[in-house]
This record gives C-alpha cells, structure tokens and sequence, in this order.
C-alpha cells in the first residue's frame, strides 16, 4: 500500500435520527502512536470557531497531513458546540524517506476527488485541514482546486500555525485560500499558553485586497471578534470599485465596442450592445469597473477563463454539456437560436416562364375549347352555307380564325351571316378576352417576381444539399457535440461541420461554393445585412427558417466561482425587470438606422458617379434578363423551325409535282 493515501474513518457522531456518515476506509492498519503538535488546549479553539460557523446538519470532512493526530481534532468536533451530522476522515501519510512533494501530491489528489464525493452526496459540507506544513498546504490548494473540491457553500477552515510572514505570503499566492470561502486558524505558540487568531483573506475590501485578523481566541476569555465583520463574511456582495479583468471580443449585437475621445483627449472604451449593457449593469450593481484582457480570438477569451485569468467572458455563450466540463456558466438569460445562412438558389433560365401563368387544368380546358369550338363553328356555318348554296368556308380558315381571336390578334373579316354562327363567335370573343387579359397579367407578374427553385430551410434538407457546414473556432465544441448525438441528422452535420473561418469568411466561401454557415440567428442575420446587403436592400444570402438547436445562452465563467451567485442574482434583476429585451430592440433600431443611413450615402454617391459620367444608372432598373425571356425566344425559334420543315415539304412537294409532269 506504500504511496496509497492511508484512509482511516472513525465511527463516532450518530446523534440524529438521520445521519451521514461516511466512512472511508482505505487501511485499517491503524498508526501505533502519531505524534501530535497540536495542544489540547487548542481543540478548544476549532471548537469555537466550527461552532461559530457551521450548521449542525452539516457534516464534516477532515483532512490532516498525518503528523496531527486526527483523533485528537475528533475530539473537538465530536464535543457539544458544534457536533456535525457526519465526519470524513482522511490522512495523508507523512513523506517518509526517499518520498518526495510529488507523491504527497498525488496522494492529496486522489484524497480530493474522494472528499468531492463526500460533497456531492451530502447536502451541506465543511472541509477543515489540519497542517502546520505550508508546502502542505500550498499542494492542497492546487489540488482542490484542479479537483473541484471547493465552492463557496463549502467552508474551508484551515487550522494550522504557521509565523504571521508565511501567513501573509501564503493567503494572497492561491485562489483557495484568498477566493473562496476560506478561513484561517492559526495557533500562536505563546510561552504561557496558547492563544489562536483567526484570518481571512479579503480581496476587495475598502482598504483594498488585504488579510485581515477577525477574531481571536484564548482559554480565559473565548473567541471575542475583533471587527465588525462575521466569521462567516461575504467577500462578493461589493468589489468596492476593484477592477475585474474580463475577456471579449467585438460581437454585435451582443458586445460592442467603441472608442470616445474625451475632452482633455484620452480615449475611452465604450462598451455597449447587450451583453455590453448587461455586464455594465452588473458592474454597477456589485460596484466594480472591467477592463477587457488583450485577446487575439475566442478560443483565448474562454481559454483564459478557465486558467482564471479572466473573471468571465461577458459575452453569449451557448451551454453544452461539451463546454461545461471545461467551465461553468452563469444565469441563462437569453435563448440561443443556431441557425444557418447559405446562398440563395440562382435564377435558372427556363422557357417554362411562359407556361407558369396558368394552371394545368387551364391550359388543358383552352386547348380542349380550341379543337372543340372551331369544328361547332365550322358545322353552324356549314348549314348557313348549304341553304345559299355559294362557295363553302374551309376547315383550316375557321381554325385559323378562332385561334386568331384567342390571341387577340385579328377578327374575321367575313363575318358569318346567321344569328346563331353570330352569338358563338361573340360567345369566343369574350372568353379569349378574358383568357388574354388574364394571362398576360400573370405572365408579368411571373416574369418580375420570378419563381425560385426550392432552397433548404430545415436541417435535413440542409444535411442532403450542402458538401460543408462552417462555424469559427470558438464552436469547435458543437462538432464533438453533434458527432455524439443520437438524432442522425446531427451525426451528418457533425461530419460535414468544418471548423475554421470567421463567419464573414465562411459566408464569402458561401457565396463560391456548396458550403453553408452555422452561426447563432441574431449573429448572422447582422452580419449578412451590414456586410451583403445591396443598395436595393436585397442579399445573395438567406438564412435558413428552422432553429438547428434551440439552446441557452450565458457566460463562461471559472469552475466554482466564488462571485457566481451574485453575478447570477444580479443577471436575473435585468432579465426579470426586461431591460434585455429593450437593449435589444435598441440594438436592432440602431442597426436599421445605420445600414438605412449607409445605403442612402451609397445610392446618393452612385447616382452622383452616374451623373458625372452622363450616364443613367442602369443597375438600379430591373431589367428582364435573358432567364426570363427565354421562353418566347425558344417558342420563336421552334417556329421558325417548323414553319422552315413545312417550307422544305412544301418545296419538295412542288418539286415532285414538276419532275412528274
Ligand atoms: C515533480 O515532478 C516534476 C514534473 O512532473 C519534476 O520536474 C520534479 O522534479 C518532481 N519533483 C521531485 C522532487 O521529484
Ligand atoms: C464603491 O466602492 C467605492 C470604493 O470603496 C466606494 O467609495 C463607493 O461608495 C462604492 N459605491 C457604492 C455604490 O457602494
């Protein structure tokens, strides 16, 4: 077992009907004797200060660097004041010989992801850590940090003695102990007794980051607070004007930045658009200013989030389960629509245009009255003619005729004499009136709002179209995530994801190839309108209907931050109060304002070119393209075709009938 942590539970506290205890039990080869540093007198001091701090239903983890005796700290925790539901024992074994700080860690490690179970199953927690060792302590702030042990809930209380130098030096140089919810208790070896102080770190307080000495404990006289702060002090509720180093980049409409000169010449940041009100809102609220970290992308704002570099990244991010291993989020407060934009399907040229006017049934009952009509006709007026008996009408004369008026095109220069012949002509005349002015209306129609080929609109039909989905860099979690859904459609858009270009980049590709592009709606609807946007105010680029994944939207932030509750309290203020939705509408009123404006400064600088060069402007005047035109050109041509065949027959027929004679 050398090298494995030594685990040795006690059974001790079982007062309450439900208890929690847990026992960790690694090895029961029980130390013959420990050496104990620790004066019984200051059992006395944890005493105080675990009763002053924790609840009763709490239960207990603690953890000694195996030169305290635990049992003689059981002996406190087990006394009346602050008695746990249930204690976690755990001791690392002292470096013996030849063992060197990187086992120690190791060992601390593992005994952390243990105590993390503990503290997931139970439902309040309070760590204490017993050692006089600093490089001890120093190894179990980095492991429970990279171990996740901590959270605000979860008090700390460090009991040790240690000089007030390495005190001093100690608190500030690690996040758990100056970060979160830590609380030193340091036994002064004075000659006549023992005496214990109480320390925390504060890193914004009015006097700046300071530790500070709250309380103070002696056998005589107890534990007497020594300020006007409480053992258990909340460090987040005012950053008394600290500055917070966040990370963001330019994102309309979530974050916008912008340059001001002031008036004795400096220039000033101004950040606005949602998320750039909303942080400003949460900077007023918990008193603090931000200052935005030099970044060169996205990845790098997350990435210096999760090395706390960066308090958070201020800017909407969608939650993935993908995303939260490596960071937590703060409040959801605004609903994430991933949507695509690809080109629009062009115009095909196609001599249908002609044919789209009417319906099938139409065309079918015209063609059906032409053959029908004329033979009536032709027999209405057959029966005139036998009575005077002159020359008789042709069958080809009265087709010609009646297809003549469908078309609007001429009326019979011999009218038919009978009444009855009379009142069916007319009866046609009225109905290629109706059907000429009826088509004709439509076909312009047709040909100014032309119809489109179908273009996809959900992500099935994206998935069976495109040969390349792209998203930027910082999406690269959506990859892993749609590879690993069980939705099939998912998994193909995962496989045709590619994650590279910015998104103007991957809309230009867009507009080349069969590509499109992933970007959340909002985004991307902004981005086509202010950079594709003609002056007519029409685009080469749409953005597909369907949502790909409704999600939710917020801001990374460190794992187990300390100030996420009041950051989260502060979020959810805005949203219930809808002063997001306003900055939003605003955002957009602002944005239309501004492409109106440019498009006006552009249609007045293109019809000034126009007019210096003399000429019109022909762009702006919609001109019916050959794609339009080129059914009755085609319907021209196959008639100068056909009337050339006929010609050709006619000639041979005439031909034929001379070499015959
Ligand atoms: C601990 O490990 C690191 C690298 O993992 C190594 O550089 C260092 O020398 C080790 N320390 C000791 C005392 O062996
Ligand atoms: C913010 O902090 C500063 C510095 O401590 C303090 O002077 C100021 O009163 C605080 N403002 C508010 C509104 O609490």
């Amino acid at each position: 077992m050398a090298g494995l942590p030594r685990l040795r539970g006690q059974r001790k506290i079982m007062r309450a009907s439900v208890v929690l205890v847990v026992i960790l039990l690694l090895d029961v080869i029980a130390k013959s004797i420990l050496p104990t540093r620790m004066e019984p007198s200051a059992i006395g001091a944890l005493d105080a200060v675990l009763g002053a701090t924790s609840l009763p239903s709490c239960s207990l983890i603690l953890l000694a660097d195996g030169i305290t005796s635990p049992s003689t700290i059981l002996k406190a925790v087990s006394s009346e004041g602050s008695s746990p539901r249930g204690v976690t024992v755990m001791e690392v074994t002292a470096a013996e010989d030849g063992q060197d700080g990187n086992v120690t860690l190791a060992m601390l490690s593992h005994l952390v992801d243990l105590a993390r179970q503990v503290r997931l199953s139970s439902w309040c927690v309070r760590v204490v850590v017993v050692s006089h060792d600093p490089a001890f302590l120093v190894a179990f702030a980095e492991s429970s940090l990279k171990g996740r042990l901590l959270v605000w809930a979860t008090r700390l209380l460090v009991v040790t003695s240690l000089t007030l130098p390495q005190l001093y030096a100690l608190l500030p140089a690690h996040w758990t102990f100056s970060m979160m919810n830590t609380i030193f208790l340091n036994l002064e070896k004075t000659p006549s007794n023992v005496r214990a102080s109480v320390y925390i770190y504060l890193p914004y307080s009015q006097a700046g980051a300071q530790v500070v000495r709250i309380a103070s404990w002696s056998p005589d006289r107890g534990l007497q607070l020594l300020t006007e702060l409480q053992l258990s002090a909340e460090k987040y509720d005012d950053f008394q004007g600290a500055t917070i180093p966040v990370t963001a980049l330019p994102y309309p409409p979530y974050w916008v930045e912008e340059e001001h000169q002031t008036a004795n010449g400096t220039t000033v940041r101004i950040y606005s658009g949602t998320d750039g009100e909303l942080l400003n809102s949460v900077a007023r609220a918990l008193n603090f200013t931000f200052i935005t970290l030099q970044i060169a992308s996205w990845v790098e704002a997350v990435d210096k989030v999760v090395e706390r570099e960066s308090f958070m990244a201020p800017v909407y991010h969608t939650v993935l389960p993908q995303r939260l291993e490596r960071f937590d989020m703060t409040y959801t407060y605004e609903y994430s629509f991933l949507a695509f934009g690809m080109k629009k399907p062009g115009l095909k040229p196609r001599w249908q245009s002609l044919y789209y006017p009417l319906a099938n049934q139409v065309w079918a009952a015209v063609l059906a009255l032409l053959l029908v009509t004329p033979i009536i006709v032709l027999m209405v007026i057959r029966l005139g003619e036998r009575r005077d008996a002159g020359s008789r009408t042709g069958a080809g004369d009265v087709v010609q005729h009646m297809t003549g008026m469908l078309v609007g095109q001429n009326l019979p220069r011999r009218l038919p004499t009978t009444s009855s012949s009379r009142l069916l002509v007319g009866a046609w005349l009225v109905f290629a009136f109706i059907i000429g002015t009826v088509y004709r209306g439509n076909l312009t129609a047709h040909l100014t709002l032309p119809k489109y080929p179908p273009r996809p609109e959900t992500v099935e039909e994206l998935v069976e179209v495109v040969d390349r989905v792209t998203r930027p860099p910082y999406g690269a979690a959506y990859k892993d995530f749609f590879l690993g859904s069980e939705n099939e459609v998912f998994q193909k858009l995962g496989e045709l994801l590619f994650i590279g270009p910015k998104v103007l980049e991957g809309l230009q590709q867009a507009l080349k190839h069969n590509q499109a592009v992933i970007e959340g709606r909002r985004y991307l609807e902004q981005i086509i309108a202010e950079n594709f946007s003609q002056p007519d105010g029409s685009t080469e680029l749409y953005v597909g209907r369907q949502h790909i994944l409704p999600g939710l939207a917020a801001w990374p932030i460190p794992h187990d931050s300390p100030y996420r509750p009041q950051i989260d309290l502060s979020i959810m203020a805005v949203i219930e109060a809808g002063l997001y939705e306003k900055w939003s509408s605003d955002q957009m009123a602002k944005a239309r304002r501004q492409s109106s404006r440019r498009q006006r400064e552009y249609l007045a600088q293109q019809q000034q070119q126009a007019s210096e060069k003399g000429t019109r402007i022909g762009k702006m005047i919609m001109a019916l393209t050959l794609a339009h035109m080129q059914g009755p050109l085609m319907l021209l041509l196959l008639g100068l075709a056909l009337a050339g065949i006929s010609f050709a027959i006619e000639i041979a027929s005439v031909m034929h009938l001379l070499s015959s004679e």
